[in-house]
């Protein structure tokens, strides 16, 4: 997830790539970088915003009628100058943008290592690039089909703006996985990630497909797809405005990202995930894998929804790996004097990897030696750079201050990290491991079933957005999605809500229930089941209103409740990434209800880098 933008025509490019390459930062900015073609080929690039690249290219020789540019979300190689794209050829001749992960960059490296190509950069796209060229200098080929041959290797997801010395007003760009769209103006053409770079010049734009690529040049415009055929471009009409483009057509971001969903559980498992040979791959794991099974504590430390996603975790682990497990309130652990022994491991999860208070806990605790392992969604963030090993969750840039698409991506981490390590300690048989596995690819899926109505989610919205608190119930592994849902409820509606284990209701919150008191069941079928339907009867009979998150089919809470949102059926350990999607949308549409900023909530920020 990054922002690219190309421009080739009469006008000079590099107004025009900087001006797109600011409408795109909220795609994600660990750098900046821009690529000139005139009389010669000139390449700036600058860690940070957009704003430090401006900065670094005043006085500097700016002509060129062609030009590229890309905001950088790193994947592979930390956020730095050197990692920044663009990135150049080793011959000098070429260079090009991406957006995406090339899964088999690793092997593709070790060939071109082999023919002493040597790196200048961490990333997945030099190694294509420096591909690209190693493959038109063996076939004798021209760059185009030298960008075709290399394509057809590649495994994972690209979209890619390439240039040459020797063809100053052509851009090759080709696509898989990542968006690009190409503007059609008069003699002149605008590549972007997506349209908010391109509306304001034109409004005719061609949606490039995947597998195909695009050959453009001041007032030529050539579409193929890899077979070498070509396409008929279709233009089309934007009719949207830029601020709606932003959001790809959502009224906001954290329904976007409620919707990405699907795509970034499925990119987070992306080269990870093998059914096909029932294999968990993840290199932090794998190389650290003896410390893990013969860890005798894991303490998981982390803040806010990240550390209900530990909370999880730690039903997960114990069931499956039989390791302890301690999650703690990094705001606490810090200040507490923790007994750290020999062996133990500590897990740090966080979205932005800069919480305060998470990153001073881990500070505290790697000066007694222990081992942290860090699963965190930004790449090169101080988090990441401080654990000994980790897994990013690859959800790209979360821009809704209330964690959503990270969490189910931090879920997704946590579950193959639990059965990598399960099925090597052999706390799991190969038949459990796999089915969990199965479990988890169909989530994307099962997701889009969810998203796919939320008509009866919206009149459950409108029915209770005046209620003054909400009561978020859930046993087992669903007990922590209670909690969630509170959490969310709160951040984006300001309504107080709690979250508690469904049986604890008689330990005393039980006497908060009355006709005014909405409570939410986390209610699909697992173990607890009919436990819960006690649960539901004790506060039906305490004439509670009672929201069921429920299993499709299920036919016993569905006639308690005063009001059901059906879901499909999983595992109950794969269950919390379902279950939590109903009440992200649940929460979602009492703050639009109530008139609310959802994207930003009051009193709140994206990353709490203070104590
Ligand atoms: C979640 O919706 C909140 N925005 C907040 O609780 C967040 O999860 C917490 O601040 C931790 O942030 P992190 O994951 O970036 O460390
Ligand atoms: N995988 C590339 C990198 O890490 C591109 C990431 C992106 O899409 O910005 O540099």
């Amino acid at each position: 997830m990054c922002g690219i933008v190309g421009y080739t025509g009469n006008k000079q490019a590099y107004p025009i790539v900087i001006k797109g390459l600011q409408r795109l930062e909220y795609r994600g900015y660990d750098s900046a970088g821009i690529a000139l073609l005139g009389s010669s080929l000139k390449i700036y690039k600058k860690k940070g915003k957009v704003s430090a690249l401006e900065k670094d290219v005043i006085g500097k020789d700016l002509e060129g009628n062609t030009g590229i540019g890309h905001t950088r979300w790193a994947t592979h190689g930390e956020p730095n100058d050197a990692n920044a794209h663009p990135h150049q050829s080793q011959s000098g001749r070429l260079a090009m943008i991406h957006n995406g992960i090339i899964e088999n960059y690793a092997s593709i490296k070790q060939e071109l290592l082999l023919k002493d190509y040597h790196f200048t950069s961490d990333t997945d796209t030099e190694v294509l690039l420096n591909f690209i060229e190693d493959v038109q200098y063996n076939n004798e080929c021209s760059l185009e089909e030298a960008i075709r041959i290399a394509l057809k290797r590649v495994v994972g997801a690209y979209c890619i703006l390439l240039i040459s010395k020797d063809e100053p007003e052509t851009i090759y760009a080709a696509r898989k996985g990542s968006p690009l769209v190409i503007g059609v103006g008069d003699g002149e053409y605008f590549l972007a990630s997506d349209a908010s770079p391109i509306i304001e010049y034109t409004k005719e734009v061609i949606y490039v497909n995947d597998f195909e690529m695009a050959i453009v040049r001041p007032g030529e415009l050539i579409l193929k797809n890899l077979g070498n055929e070509k396409q008929t471009p279709f233009i089309t009409k934007l009719d949207m405005e830029l601020a709606a483009i932003e959001k790809g057509g959502f009224e906001h971001f954290m329904l976007k990202e409620i919707y990405d969903q699907p795509d970034t559980v499925f990119d987070c498992q992306r080269g990870r995930l093998l059914p096909e040979t029932g294999q968990i791959i993840m290199s932090g794991i794998d190389n650290n894998m003896d410390m893990l099974i013969n860890a005798p504590r894991i303490i998981i430390v982390a803040c806010g929804t990240s550390w209900h996603a530990g909370l999880i975790a730690e039903y997960w682990i114990e069931e499956l790996c039989r390791i302890p497990v301690e999650v703690e309130y990094a705001s606490e652990f810090r200040y507490r004097n923790p007994v750290i022994n020999k062996g133990d491991v500590i897990i740090a999860i966080s979205q932005s990897g800069e919480t305060a208070d998470t990153l001073v806990a881990l500070e505290n605790v790697k000066k007694q030696g222990a081992f942290i392992f860090g699963i965190v969604n930004v790449v090169g963030s101080s988090i990441a750079r401080m654990s000994h090993a980790g897994a990013y969750t690859h959800a790209g840039p979360e821009i809704g201050v209330a964690s959503t698409k990270a969490f189910t991506a931090q879920l997704t981490v946590l579950m193959m990290m639990a059965l990598k390590i399960g099925y090597a300690k052999k706390t799991i048989a190969y038949e459990r491991y796999y089915s969990l596995m199965v479990e988890l690819v169909a989530v994307p899926n099962k997701i889009r079933q969810i998203i796919k109505n939320v008509a009866g989610i919206q009149r459950i919205a409108k029915k209770y957005k005046d209620a003054n608190d909400f009561l978020f119930l859930g046993r087992g592994y669903n007990f922590p999605i209670a909690l969630e849902g509170a959490l969310k409820l709160k951040e984006v509606s300001y309504i107080h809500a709690e979250g508690y284990p469904a049986a604890e209701m008689k330990h005393g919150p039980i006497a908060l229930v009355d006709e005014t008191l909405p409570v939410v069941f986390v209610a699909t079928r697992d173990t607890y089941y009919q436990k819960i339907v006690s649960n539901v009867q004790e506060i039906k009979a305490r004439k509670g209103k009672i929201i069921a998150v429920v299993a499709e089919g299920d036919d016993v809470i569905t006639h308690i409740a005063n009001d059901v949102i059906a879901i499909p059926d999983a595992d109950e350990l794969i269950g919390p990434l379902l279950n939590v999607i109903p009440l992200q949308l649940l929460s979602y549409y009492v703050g639009i209800e109530k008139g609310l900023d959802v994207d930003k909530p009051r009193n709140l920020a994206k990353s709490v880098t203070v104590e």
